[in-house]
């Protein structure tokens, strides 16, 4: 029995640690909202950096599609890049826990995405395929919406 004793108790550990990674880096902080969608539970300040970073997306969607259209494809190519990066040294670790990892995932994909585009602007996409290219990368936009919402945490957690 007791030359057993290290697994078992090694087991045990990696069980917790596997559940544990699923609750704070996997499943995140969720809960059910009520019109059908996962509720992302942060703090007020988490929520809003969240959503000014959305509105930085629906920035640069705006512009691309205006340079575009006007063929100034230096001004699309800035305005993909703009939005092409995010440093996570720069996002606080409790967001990083709280985000699901399929929110996670997608955020980054689609922050690739962009700098993807505004590099392929650089080295001279045709004009006609910037559009196809954002309607692609809205996929991502929807996709997380139709999923999941921000809510503000309830008090003393
Ligand atoms: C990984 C998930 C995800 C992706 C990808 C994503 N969003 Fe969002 N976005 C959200 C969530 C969650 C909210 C909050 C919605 C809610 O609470 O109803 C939000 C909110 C927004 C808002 C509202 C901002 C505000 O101030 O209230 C805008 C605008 C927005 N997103 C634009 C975009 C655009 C444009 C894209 C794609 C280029 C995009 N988002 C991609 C998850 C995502």
């Amino acid at each position: 029995m007791l030359k057993w004793f290290p697994w078992v108790l090694s087991a045990v550990l990696a069980l917790v640690l596997m559940v544990g990674l699923y609750l704070f880096g996997v499943r995140g902080s969720v809960a059910e909202g009520d019109d059908g969608r996962t509720a992302v539970l942060l703090s007020s300040a988490e929520r809003n950096l969240v959503l000014s970073e959305m509105r930085g997306f629906l920035e640069s969607v705006q512009e691309i599609i205006d340079a575009a259209s006007r063929g100034d494809m230096k001004s699309a190519q800035q305005a993909a890049l703009r939005v092409g990066r995010v440093d996570l040294k720069d996002l606080p670790p409790s967001l990083l826990r709280k985000l699901p990892i399929e929110v996670k995932t997608l955020g980054l994909d689609t922050h690739r995405k962009f700098y993807q585009l505004g590099k392929d602007i650089e080295a001279g996409l045709d004009r006609q395929k910037v559009l196809p290219r954002l309607a692609e990368l809205m996929n991502n936009c929807v996709g997380c919406h139709a999923g999941y919402r921000l809510d503000v945490e309830p008090k003393g957690e």
